[in-house]
């Protein structure tokens, strides 16, 4: 049995101090401290990332009372962890030992819409998904669309800089970033950015705040770069022989000028997995599934074209879609990978691997190495076209040995990643999984240049300290 600790006088003294101080600035319910509804806080989905304890968990609605808990945060110098949906894959949204969390779920608003400056404001806590609808409405689109898009935040969007199924075509959050609402570590709100078309006054702050992780300041507000709708995209899938194939196939595409909406692949595993999941049906004996889409007034059309390319590749069948629904369901599949992937011996840990295109097959060949090293279950499923991989090892954690395995295959993999001149995340981000990948993708210098920018805006060391560095 574990003994439990009395808390320590000075510890509940400093707690009462710091509940009492936000309590004065925020409505009660917005302040959680029971401590089975904080622990339920404390992580977000990675594996393998130490978490702390939560001293309390708060739920602010508006931009002054985020200010009043950044202000008592740095008078009483306590560390703040924002968090959005907690469905980061890189322990960024974790909570410290006696750190507030500060949830900005509560802070959902669409402030507005507007058709013809094509942009939205919007507080962190709107739903991707929401938002996408909301926007469609109007004829209009917001591009970036993680596999958690139902589930997943704006603010935690731009945090973590998220990507998506259709960046092949559209890019990522950070190209749809026009301007930020800040609040700083000690209080100040800073508004970066624009509502503009164009806009180059100063450095681009905007730009810095994507991805940072909660590590600068608390992003209270977005606007945001809308497009016109695209007529409904048609998908096709088309399996292969083996994985070089397949990626034989993305190359001839991109190089062939295509502009695909949708380049994704599964491997043999991950089909499997789908399909023991879900019961979709997917064809289980190729190698390689490779899922393309085009949102083009002739999409038909356009999937000749590319299916053409696909044979040429190697390709056994090809198959487009026959309508709108059906491309839905390939798209289900493909969003269902990793939970499927996960069911295979109930932990994941999914690499975020991004590498130049032209280098994706050795990637595929290098990961297969590496399971075949450690003797573990790797599926991979990759947004091909952007050459980013998620190579997703499969283990049971109750067995220490496949654990170790697991993690120095996952460390491998992005080792590998670094050699074909890519980058260990593509659209995860860093949080306290890649730390020390961080350090070796961009240098000593490159870590101080990085650390110097940090304590300029956070002094004190209180945002979401111990992730990224
Ligand atoms: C995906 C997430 C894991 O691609 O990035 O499904
Ligand atoms: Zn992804």
């Amino acid at each position: 049995m574990s003994r439990i600790e009395a808390p320590r006088d000075e510890d509940t003294a400093a707690t009462g101090t710091l509940l009492g101080r936000l309590r004065g600035g925020l409505p009660a319910d917005a302040v959680l401290t029971d401590p089975d509804v904080t622990a339920s806080y404390a992580n977000d989905m990675a594996s393998f990332c130490p978490a702390g304890t939560p001293a309390v968990v708060v739920l602010p609605r508006t931009v002054e009372q985020v200010q009043h808990v950044m202000r008592t945060a740095t008078e009483l110098r306590v560390p703040v962890v924002p968090q959005g949906a907690r469905t980061g894959l890189s322990g960024a949204a974790n909570a410290s030992d006696g750190c507030i969390v500060l949830s900005l779920i509560k802070m959902d608003r669409i402030r507005e819409i507007n058709p013809v400056d094509r942009i939205a404001v919007v507080e962190p806590g709107v739903i991707n998904a929401t938002l996408s609808r909301a926007v469609g409405e109007h004829g209009l689109c917001y591009p970036p669309d993680p596999s958690s898009w139902e589930m997943c935040t704006i603010g935690g969007n731009i945090g973590t800089a998220s990507g998506g199924l259709c960046c092949v075509k559209y890019g990522v959050t950070a190209e749809y970033v026009l301007g930020l609402d800040v609040v700083l570590a000690d209080g100040r709100l800073m508004s970066t950015g624009r509502r503009t078309a164009k806009g180059v006054a100063g450095y681009d702050l905007t730009r810095l705040f994507v991805g940072s992780e909660g590590s600068l300041g608390i992003v209270v507000g977005a606007t945001l770069a809308l497009r016109p709708q695209p007529p409904e995209q048609l998908v096709l899938a088309a399996e292969f022989p083996s994985g070089a194939a397949a990626c034989d196939a993305v190359c001839r595409i991109m190089a062939g000028g295509h502009v695909p909406s949708l380049l994704e692949l599964m491997d043999r595993t991950t089909v499997k997995a789908v399909n023991d999941l879900a019961h979709m049906g997917l064809p289980e004996s190729t190698e390689a599934l490779l899922l393309a889409a085009f949102d083009t007034a002739d999409p038909a059309a356009d999937l000749a074209a590319l299916g053409a390319l696909c044979e040429a590749a190697g390709a056994t069948q090809v198959v487009p879609a026959d309508d709108a629904a059906e491309s839905e369901l390939l798209l289900q599949a493909r969003r269902l990978s990793l939970t499927a992937l996960d069911a295979v011996k109930g932990t994941t840990m999914i690499d975020d691997v991004c590498v130049p295109r032209s280098k994706l097959a050795e990637m595929l060949e290098g990961t297969e190495r590496i399971a075949e090293k450690y003797q573990l279950t790797i599926g991979v499923v990759a947004h091909a076209g952007d050459g980013n991989t998620h190579p997703t090892v499969c283990f049971d954690a109750s067995d220490p040995d496949e654990s170790r395995r697991a993690r120095e295959s996952f460390d491998e993999i992005m080792a590998l990643g670094l050699e074909l001149g890519g980058t260990i995340t593509g659209e995860h981000g860093v949080g306290v999984l890649k730390k020390e990948w961080l350090a070796r993708e961009i240098g000593p210098v490159g870590v101080e240049m990085q650390q110097q920018i940090k304590r300029v805006f956070d002094p004190l060391g209180i945002l979401n300290p111990g992730k990224l560095f």
